[in-house]
């Protein structure tokens, strides 16, 4: 491997600045030539591509979003528009690339890589956390920061008017954003897409917390969860069924995608750039990298899309007793 390429793509998580830096910089380390693609893969199809050395990526590891910016493209579903791709790619020497995004990228990579045989190598980034071969994504860590700050804040006006509220947080398959704030932010209930329980339970507990003495609530929903209501029918759902409450709804939306990346984040982005780079130097394709076990590993690309997260279920029970 000569030339390596790196790319960002789908919705972007905080963290990736930091990826990007750590791909540039082993590259240098390694005096291997690399160049950032703007627009994720519609950069490749455009040929908009940039040298990059280790200069380029100073002061962007605090820096939320991605410098190199990123897009879902439709044009690399298509043959052609991967063609395109492939034919800009192999006129600048490159013989290698990184892609930062989650599962939608993942199987771009995938596609070109078993069209192409061209070497890929895969960067867990997304706040939802819901990719197989990492316990943590790039920017989850930041995101509950952020979401949790953000409860903490609803909740002083929710105890002030004895409210009830219902915040939606992100996450459009799965629950690891709602379970992890709603344990750190005291939530009452969690509702997540793994886990449906139903309306009448969720009325009968509310109730019986709101008899018990409490006198505000908040319950975390995930964007993803399948009660079968949007959060604004629940909120008039609930408010029809209980008393007691006043009830309002909260949705955090995009917000919870940007900031400066935690601690946590930059370390673990630093470590998968250099683990991602040095494994395209050993020879090594079509994996992504990942953190198990506080050690970075090696997860074939396709396991890793096709593997599905759990919902640890530990986690779960420490909800229902903090609840009590
Ligand atoms: O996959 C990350 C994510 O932030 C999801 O949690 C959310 O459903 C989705 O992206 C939102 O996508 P968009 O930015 O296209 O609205």
């Amino acid at each position: 491997i000569e030339k390596i390429a790196v790319l960002t793509s789908g919705g972007d998580s905080p963290g990736m600045n930091a990826a990007v830096r750590a791909v540039v910089r082993t590259c240098a380390f390694h005096n291997v030539e690399c160049y950032g693609v703007y627009q994720g893969y519609e950069g490749l199809i455009e040929g908009d591509f940039k040298k990059m050395d280790a200069r380029s990526v100073k002061g962007i590891i605090n820096k939320g979003g991605t410098i190199l910016k990123s897009a879902r493209s439709k044009e690399f579903r298509t043959k052609e528009g991967r063609q395109k791709a492939y034919d800009n790619l192999s006129e600048e020497g490159i013989d290698g690339l990184v892609v930062i995004g989650g599962d939608g990228s993942f199987t771009g990579a995938l596609i070109f890589n078993q069209e192409f045989g061209f070497p890929v190598m895969g960067i867990p980034g997304t706040i939802d956390n819901d990719i197989f071969g990492t316990s943590h994504t790039l920017g989850f860590d930041t995101a509950l920061n952020t979401v949790v700050d953000a409860i903490d804040k609803i909740r002083d006006t929710a105890s002030s008017h004895n409210r009830l509220f219902f915040i939606e947080v992100m996450g459009r398959d799965v629950g690891h954003i709602a379970l992890n704030v709603g344990i750190a932010g005291g939530a009452e209930e969690i509702l997540i897409p793994e886990e449906d329980l139903g309306l009448d339970r969720l009325v009968e507990s509310l109730n019986k917390s709101r008899k018990s003495g409490k006198s505000s609530s908040i319950v975390v929903v995930a964007e993803g969860d399948k009660i079968g209501k949007n959060i604004f029918e629940l909120k008039d759902y609930v408010d029809e069924n209980m008393e007691g409450y006043d009830v309002r709804v909260s949705v955090l939306g995009h917000m919870q995608r940007g900031g400066a990346p935690s601690c946590f984040d930059r370390v673990l982005a630093s470590r998968m750039g250099v683990k991602a780079v040095e494994a395209m130097l050993n020879g090594q394709s079509n994996y992504m990298v990942g953190l198990l076990d506080n050690k970075m590993e090696l997860t074939p690309l396709d396991n890793a899309i096709k593997g599905k997260t759990k919902i640890n279920l530990e986690l779960l029970r420490v909800s229902d007793i903090m609840s009590t």
